[in-house]
């Protein structure tokens, strides 16, 4: 968990797909089903956060201003996730926090996957 990302990863993409799910279920008028989805969605948030902050207070030392970099862009995501639904609940726009969330994941990727832990595509 403190030095592996795999725990970190398996939070993210499930929560990824519960996000899909949600705007799925919004999508076909299933107001009950989503809620139910989107409190799973948030104890997944929690789920995240723990990881990835485990991760951080052990190997922050290495380069401190990526790693709180990319913990701040982490929180940017989940922010916009839970935006988007809980403004589509409400019948208002979205279109400015989708943009933020494609900014914010491609970011969030890009750091991720920089930082010495775990995978490497870019180094
Ligand atoms: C939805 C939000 C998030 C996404 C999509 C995400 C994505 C990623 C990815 C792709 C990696 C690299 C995995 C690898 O190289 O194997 C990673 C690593 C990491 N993430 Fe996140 N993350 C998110 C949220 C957060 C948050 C909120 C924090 C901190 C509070 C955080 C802290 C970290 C740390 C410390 C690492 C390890 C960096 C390293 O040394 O390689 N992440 N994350």
């Amino acid at each position: 968990m403190f030095d592996n990302t795999h725990a970190h990863i398996t939070t993210w993409v499930i929560a990824l797909i519960l996000f899909i799910v949600a705007l799925g279920l919004h999508n076909a008028g299933k107001q009950k089903g989503m809620k139910v989805v989107q409190m799973i969605l948030r104890l997944f948030y929690l789920l995240i956060i723990l990881t990835g902050v485990l991760m951080f207070f052990k190997h922050q030392g290495i380069d401190p201003a990526l790693y709180g970099i990319k913990a701040l862009v982490g929180i940017w995501v989940i922010a916009m996730f839970e935006m988007i639904l809980v403004r589509m609940n409400k019948g208002k726009g979205t279109g400015i926090f989708w943009v933020q969330l494609i900014i914010a994941f491609i970011i969030v990727l890009y750091l991720g996957l920089r930082l010495p832990l775990g995978l490497h595509p870019f180094a």
